[in-house]
């Protein structure tokens, strides 16, 4: 039985979830009104699956829950946000073809006897939107035409309109850089002040030792720890979340830079991608840096044909031989491999199985005359299973039963079989645990051992720092400069991650000072 104290906002008692196998078992937890409590453990621990009971979206198999003292079982997503009770999901779940101010008021229409006034949707919207900083965007864009760092913002803002108790934030700077993210922050204080709970949950263990009040670890399904986030630094916090100790320094190995494998030069797209150029030698990590909406992206796309420039080239090898790249089957042919952000809308099949999905880019390698071995797709699948500790039950799993991060790593998975000179990532750790991000760095490291070239697109500096050689900073499409290792701090490059910007406005001002009231 639990006592119920006025402070104490949501209670869970012996939670435990099935599928297969437990996934929860025995979760006891309280929420205290105005708190913020940050929820960490590593890939597959359960973090999603306990948000998705409080949030409506599963059931448990096991006990019971109290919202301000009266027993709490949803029915559905939808009563649970009728209570107050509201979820930023780490998979995206915007509707593409819709605008934005109509994602944002979806459940919610402003309108008059049925009627959905235009006018007040606009308004509306533009008030939610300028809460997360979105100010720039036209609430009538379609959402499908929106960047995903963007589209996280709208599913924030989305979350942060009407009554709420309870926010359950479930990766939710997973795609956004340091200003987004400092706007989330602020929004949750201000949700705090206001009484709201807040469960927070992230593998960038900095943000949680900054926003949190308490810190609660799963691990394998059980909770292994509710305390106070005073009594730990961030070395002993890995330590809790991995259970064992990590460094934060990696041996990118004995590796040898040689010559020019990329060439990129005077890149262009409408304004997203301007007059960009680059090399990246073998044997190099060249990374990208940028806020959101920077082109980072755009450029990916463009090298891999996925969109097409309007002027620029792209060249492989030395001496560099320019090469016709139209779409993302050229790319390939020519060794170009392009790892998406985006596992939901372009990485995954979700309804297939893990290694599907695997021999989704290595068909040559598993079939031939166009029948595909299954046993040499099972023995491929495991081969990455292994390598990235991709938790599951085998290659035969589905893809949409695994953890965010472990779908994640069957995306990289997927690329790393194949042979290719160039290899583009994107995020590649987006929503990955500190323990497997390692595994991945150092993948990472072997993929330039065997002389590839490869470019890594991160919201993450830290990251960048750690395991690139270069590091190039885009700025409202343009690279604004290039960096070299041990040349850089963390304020050089956010200070040229903003200088794009403060040009372009002052132009911009000077252009149209008598439009301005
Ligand atoms: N529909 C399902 N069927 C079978 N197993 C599932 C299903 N959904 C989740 N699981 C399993 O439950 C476990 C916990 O998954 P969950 O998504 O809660 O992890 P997580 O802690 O959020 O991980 P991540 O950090 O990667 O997001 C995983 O092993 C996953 O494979
Ligand atoms: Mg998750």
């Amino acid at each position: 039985m639990s006592v119920s104290t006025p402070d104490v906002v949501l209670t869970v008692s012996g939670i435990g979830k099935t599928y297969a196998q437990p996934v929860l078992t025995g979760i006891d937890l309280t929420l205290r009104r105005g708190e913020v409590l940050a929820l960490t453990g590593e890939n597959g621990a359960g973090k999603s699956t306990l948000s998705k009971i409080i949030g409506g979206l599963a059931t448990p198999t096991t006990g019971q829950m109290q919202f301000l003292g009266q027993d709490y079982r949803p029915g559905s997503r939808a009563q649970a946000e009728g209570m107050g009770i509201r979820m930023v999901m780490q998979e995206l779940n915007l509707l593409p073809t819709l605008s934005v101010a109509e994602n944002l008021f979806l459940d919610n229409l402003p309108g008059i006897g049925g009627w959905i006034s235009r006018k007040q949707l606009r308004k509306a919207a533009i008030v939610a939107m300028a809460q997360v900083g979105l100010d720039s965007i036209d609430p009538d864009t379609l959402v499908g035409e929106l960047g995903i760092g963007h589209q996280q913002m709208v599913e924030i803002a989305r979350n942060l309109i009407g009554d709420c108790h309870v926010l359950i934030l479930d990766e939710p700077t997973a795609m956004l850089t340091t200003r987004e993210v400092e706007m989330l922050f602020e929004q949750i204080t201000r949700l705090q002040v206001r009484g709201v709970s807040i469960i927070y949950i992230s593998h960038r263990l900095e943000e949680l030792a900054r926003v949190a009040q308490r810190i609660a670890v799963l691990r394998d399904g059980h909770l292994v720890r509710v305390e106070p986030m005073a009594n730990y630094n961030s070395e002993q916090l890995v330590t809790l979340m991995v259970g064992r100790e990590l460094v934060e320094h990696i041996d990118m190995g004995a590796r040898e830079i040689g010559a020019p494998a990329l060439t990129v030069k005077g890149l262009s797209r409408s304004d997203k991608v301007r007059d960009v150029s680059f090399e990246v030698r073998t044997g190099e990590i060249f990374g990208i840096s940028g806020l959101i909406g920077a082109g980072r992206t755009e450029l990916l796309r463009l090298i891999f044909g996925a969109d097409l420039a309007d002027s620029g080239t792209v060249a492989l090898g030395s001496p560099a031989q320019v090469v016709s790249i139209r779409s993302p089957v050229d790319a390939v042919g020519h060794g170009i491999a392009l790892i998406t952000e985006d596992r939901k809308g372009e990485g995954l099949l979700l309804t297939q199985s893990i290694s599907a999905n695997i021999a989704l880019g290595n068909m040559p390698v598993i079939s031939s005359g166009g029948i595909v071995d299954n046993n040499d797709e099972h023995a491929l699948a495991q081969r990455q299973i292994d390598a990235m500790r991709i938790r599951s039950s085998g290659p035969g799993q589905l893809v949409s039963e695994l953890s965010g991060g472990n779908q994640q790593k069957v995306v990289i998975g997927r690329w790393l079989e194949r042979d290719c000179s160039v290899l583009l990532f994107d995020e590649p750790t987006r929503g990955i645990d500190v323990g497997a991000k390692f595994d991945i760095y150092n993948l990472l490291g072997e993929l330039t051992r065997q002389g590839k070239a490869l470019v890594v697109v991160s919201s993450d500096l830290r990251e960048l720092m750690l395991i690139c050689d270069r590091i190039g900073v885009l700025s409202a499409g343009r690279l604004i400069e290039t960096f070299e290792r041990d040349s850089w701090t963390q304020d050089d490059l956010l200070a040229a991650a903003f200088a794009g910007y403060q040009k372009h406005d002052a132009l911009l001002n000077e252009a149209a000072p008598r439009d301005l009231p």
